[in-house]
């Protein structure tokens, strides 16, 4: 390839349901309670869909206000990248309800499906399209309607406490300046599949799903907390020390590291392993919880809007989740 194209966010925004799902709601459903959630977690509240809708309905507000955030047009936008393991049928994906929700031309459309690290994968895969050339405007979207899979009686309160539903893009475009995607790092490991999963119906099995299955709670995704924390808080530093080292930058170089909200445990051991305090970990997720590929762009709107980066500033995205996945961004804003 003979010269590169550089990579730049021109716009970003989120959408989350009206719906607020306090801790205190859930104790009607499950036995937990609000220290506990916030204890363990560091979630207040989080956002479900009120009935119906789907990840897609949310992509479609939030990619609405990136395009917009952006100043960019239905017919400027080239490809579009769905970052969902929620789609909101089991095919084809959200992508092409959102290019045709959004009016866009008959343009290539795509989902990514890695969980809690999928925006982050999306952005790379993204960022080679713009950089071959090959795309001109790009709008990358993580989106998530996990309240509707939740087990949410007393056997599933390890996790449905702690996810729930919203959507973020970005939109990318060829950098004219100095802003640009420096680089992206990512990886996986499989053998911990089962550690975090949601099984079925699955095409493994010939009816993909049975009676017997469903009275069994194996449609409902299930987590083993503590193997996924150990993990976790070990591979967000790594990540994020990857992507400093990539681009020959210090911590001190950082203006603020943008991790997907899991747990604000987490968030607070990785501040410890980097050594920095936590005003330069963004943290939301009191607000909305855990909401899987849509948490990196949700936070990185709101960190935007409130002031924590500006253009010029050194970021980093990371991300942990299912797989194990685990991502990182370091982006010049
Ligand atoms: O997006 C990436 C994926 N997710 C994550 O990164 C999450 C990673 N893991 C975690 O955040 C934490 O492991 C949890 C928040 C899920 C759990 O916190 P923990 O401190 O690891 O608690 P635990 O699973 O060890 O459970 C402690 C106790 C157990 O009771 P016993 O066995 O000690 O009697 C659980 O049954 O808390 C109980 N428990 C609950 N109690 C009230 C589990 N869930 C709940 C609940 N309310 N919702």
């Amino acid at each position: 390839m003979e010269h590169l194209q550089k990579t730049a966010i021109a716009g970003i925004g989120f959408h989350v349901p009206d719906r607020i799902v306090k801790n205190s709601d859930l104790e009607q459903w499950m036995d937990t309670s609000d220290e506990w959630i916030i204890e363990r977690s560091g979630i207040k509240e989080r956002r479900w869909i009120a009935n119906e809708g789907g990840a897609s309905s949310l992509a479609i507000q939030a990619a609405k206000n990136a395009m917009e955030d952006a100043k960019v047009t239905p017919d400027e936008i080239d490809l579009v990248i769905c970052a969902t393991i929620t789609s909101d049928y089991f095919f084809p994906g959200i992508s092409a309800q959102v290019q045709e929700a959004l009016g866009l031309g008959l343009v290539g459309a795509f989902d990514i499906k890695a969980a809690c690290s999928a925006f982050v994968y999306a952005l790379s895969v993204g960022d080679q399209f713009i950089k071959s050339g090959q795309s001109k405007n790009i709008l990358v979207i993580g989106a998530e309607v996990q309240s509707t899979a939740l087990d949410i009686s007393t056997r599933g309160r390890n996790v449905s406490v702690l996810f729930g539903d919203g959507a973020g893009a970005a939109i990318l475009k060829r950098s004219l300046d100095d802003s640009e995607i420096l680089s992206t790092h990512l990886h996986s490991e499989g053998r911990f599949l089962k550690e975090l999963w949601l099984e079925a119906p699955a095409s493994k099995y010939k009816s993909r799903i049975t009676k017997k299955m469903l009275d069994e709670g194996r449609q409902y995704p299930i987590m083993n907390g503590r193997e996924v924390f150990r993990n976790a808080v070990r591979r967000f530093p790594q990540v994020i020390h990857e992507a400093m080292d990539a681009n020959h930058l210090t911590i001190d170089d950082i203006t603020q590291i943008i991790p997907h909200q899991a747990n604000l445990r987490i968030s607070q051991s990785v501040a410890k392993r980097m050594g920095v305090s936590m005003d330069k970990v963004f943290s939301n997720i009191h607000k909305y919880g855990n909401t899987t590929a849509a948490s990196i762009p949700i936070a990185l709107t709101e960190a935007r809007n409130e002031g924590k980066f500006k253009r010029g500033d050194h970021i980093i995205l990371a991300a942990f989740g299912a797989g194990f996945r685990w991502a990182s961004a370091a982006i010049k804003w």
